[in-house]
């Protein structure tokens, strides 16, 4: 095994420690023992040189482009497998068989339902709630549904978990869309597809006829492949911290939903279609890039930059694809010649250039959502939806673990020193 020698400059002591070796990507220190043989903790904010933890489900390199579940790449996905199949991938680690599959659909289907009495918390929200408030505290209160099957050392608790979560999450979804717009809630239909059936729920009333349109049925499905997983991004990080409590998975998942929300995340789809409205014209962009690159402005390019990929996100190649096979289909949206106006700039300045800044996932899925009818508000909302998968897997294989322990981060402690606690009168 490698080893790398880390040295106390001041003691003189030398300690080895191991480098362990993954499929791919970059070798890794093991410094397990550093606090132990040094009396040091390392000090890395926003893990820039840190892995968290072991993993087998998701491979991304950033330099290159590239993006792998379980070894299958992203674009091969896409294009011959559709979503419940990659959950499938994600939860068991193969493509399911065609019988497999079936046994899978059914076992969704037959979870897609939520209880009545869970239905009445949507009456507790005010119309103008935010879904993704909504969606954290309905997924959050599955766990008090659900505490018959929550032993999480149980491999079929854990799974039936998983399927209910993925099966549940287009009709709490779609729950929240209707409570927004003060239509009655739909139920779920078992003769439809996973995206079609979400489609259904949003957009059918009670009484209408209303027909799955396959361009968007299909379009959501490859939107849902290419969101259900990408390793360990801060709302997985954060179902696993949360998880690493022993807390139930319900609640793991919904701090993940959380953590999604914010525009640096999941939130930056929604972050994308307000700054093209805001935009507004061809004409403004310019005055608008010369702001984002202004360091006193705060403003920046959304759905621009990635903490890994330091080249075209391969999910918006395609979904860029997608986007114009969509508008072709549904009409032409000036936000998309906006879009590709700025993407044209930043691709070729300097300031974009230097720092390597590429359009990411959410560059474009806004306008495709967009054409779909789906309003702003539920775009983060169908991100949540795809990477429950995503989040369920990693929670599995952390609660798995050998030696699994609670997370618990050190701190570099900067406060105030020892003091003692002055009367009141002599306080300032
Ligand atoms: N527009 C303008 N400047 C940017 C942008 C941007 N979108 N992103 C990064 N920069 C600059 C940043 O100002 C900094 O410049 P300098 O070195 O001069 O200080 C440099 O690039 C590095 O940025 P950083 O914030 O240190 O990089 P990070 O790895 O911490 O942040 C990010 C990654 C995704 C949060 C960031 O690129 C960003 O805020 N992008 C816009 C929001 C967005 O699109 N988020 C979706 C990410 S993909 C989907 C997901 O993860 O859910």
């Amino acid at each position: 095994m490698a080893t790398i020698t880390l040295k106390d400059d001041v003691t003189g002591k030398a300690v080895q420690m191991p480098v362990l070796e993954p499929t791919y990507g970059h070798p890794v220190v093991d410094i397990g023992k550093l606090a132990k043989e040094f009396g040091y903790f390392t000090y890395d904010p926003g893990f820039m040189s840190t892995a968290s933890c072991q993993s087998t489900i998701t491979y991304l390199d950033g330099d290159k482009g590239e993006l792998m579940y379980r070894g299958y790449p992203i674009e091969q996905l896409a294009e011959q497998c559709n979503f419940l199949e990659v959950c499938y991938l994600l939860l068991y680690g193969e493509l399911p068989s065609a019988e497999k599959k079936e046994l899978f659909e059914t076992s969704i289907a037959r979870h897609n339902r939520i209880r009545e009495n869970l239905r009445r918390f949507f009456y507790g929200f005010n119309h103008d709630a935010h879904p993704m408030a909504m969606m954290a505290a309905v997924v959050s209160s599955l766990s008090a549904f659900f505490h018959d099957r929550l032993d999480i050392h149980d491999y079929e608790h854990r799974m039936v978990t998983a399927r209910r979560l993925i099966a549940k999450m287009p009709t709490i979804a779609a729950a929240c869309y209707k409570h927004s717009i003060g239509d009655p809630a739909i139920y779920p239909r078992d003769d439809l597809s996973y995206t079609g059936n979400l489609l259904y729920m949003m957009f059918s009333l009670p009484g209408k006829r209303y027909e799955v349109d396959p361009i968007a049925e299909h379009a959501l499905d490859v939107l849902f492949t290419l969101h259900a997983d990408h390793e360990q991004n801060a709302s997985t990080s954060t179902v696993r911290l949360a998880g690493s409590s022993g807390t139930n998975p319900y609640a793991a998942i919904a701090a993940g939903i959380t953590c999604l929300w914010g525009p640096a995340h999941g939130g930056a789809n929604e972050a994308v279609l307000r700054m093209l409205d805001q935009i507004g014209d061809i004409k403004n962009v310019d005055g608008f890039m010369a702001k984002v690159k202004d360091k006193n402005s705060n403003v920046r390019l959304m759905g621009f930059g990635h903490r890994v990929y330091k080249n075209f996100d391969p999910r918006a190649k395609i979904i860029k694809e997608i986007c114009h096979q969509i508008l072709d289909s549904y009409g032409h949206d000036p936000r998309l010649d906006l879009a590709m106006r700025l993407e044209e700039i930043a691709l070729s300045d300097d300031y974009f250039i230097e720092r390597k800044l590429y359009p990411n996932v959410d560059f474009y899925s806004g306008i495709i959502y967009s054409a779909l009818k789906i309003p702003v508000e539920m775009f983060t909302v169908m991100f949540a939806i795809a990477r429950t998968a995503g989040w369920i897997t990693h929670w599995m294989e952390m609660i798995t673990e050998k030696d699994q322990k609670i997370g618990r981060p050190r701190q570099l402690y900067i406060g105030q020193m020892r003091r003692d606690v002055t009367s009141m009168q002599e306080r300032d």
